[in-house]
């Protein structure tokens, strides 16, 4: 059986997805914006983060595979789906479940560079500061947390535990074959 243990409960998450949101009414105030949340992480960050938004807001997602095990992933990453809409001259907030060494949003960052936005902003809702190891940064962050592996409000380990309410931290010794 898999140990859980609460890192960060339903109702500091909400409290911090609204103040995130109150952040991201401010700052584009009069203006719209396009969310693109990075699947599947960040479906359930997006959504609630979206409520929390008083603009025009939109949607949209990208898909990446990396390769590597559950834990670890190898660097090497696939864009196996890109945004559906042009997001050229448009006010877009990158949404993310967790920067952790920083490969994936630094590999995403630029793909949406491409696209030539207005603005390109990140949102995560968690920093694993201490593994960064490639020099990108979130302009909204909800919690940086140490370096342990973490599930639920979107996040998985193979493929579970994401409809978990709370973020949990995942005890390494309940589950390694
Ligand atoms: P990065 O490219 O190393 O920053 O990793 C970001 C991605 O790795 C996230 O979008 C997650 O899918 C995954 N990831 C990193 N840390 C964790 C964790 O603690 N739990 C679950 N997934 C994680
Ligand atoms: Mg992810």
């Amino acid at each position: 059986m898999a140990k859980l243990k609460i890192l960060i409960t339903a109702e500091e998450i909400a409290a911090k997805v609204a103040e995130l949101g109150a952040r991201i009414t401010a700052d584009f105030a009069g203006e719209s914006v396009v969310l693109v949340g990075v699947l599947k992480g960040a479906a359930i960050f997006l959504a609630d983060l979206a409520r929390q938004i008083q603009l025009d807001v939109s949607f949209d997602f990208i898909a990446l595979s990396s390769y590597g095990n559950a834990r670890q992933h190898s660097g090497e990453i696939k864009l196996i789906k890109d945004v559906d809409r042009s997001m050229e001259g448009h006010n877009v907030i990158l949404v993310e479940d967790i920067l952790d060494t920083g490969l994936s949003l630094s590999y995403i960052k630029n793909l949406l560079q491409a696209h030539r936005p207005r603005n390109l902003k990140i949102a995560a809702l968690l920093d694993k500061t201490a593994r960064r190891s490639e020099p990108v940064q979130a302009d909204y962050v909800g919690f940086v947390i140490p370096d342990e592996f973490v599930v639920g409000y979107g996040l998985d380990f193979a493929e579970r535990y994401r409809n978990l309410a709370d973020v949990c931290v995942l005890e390494p010794d309940s589950h390694e074959a």
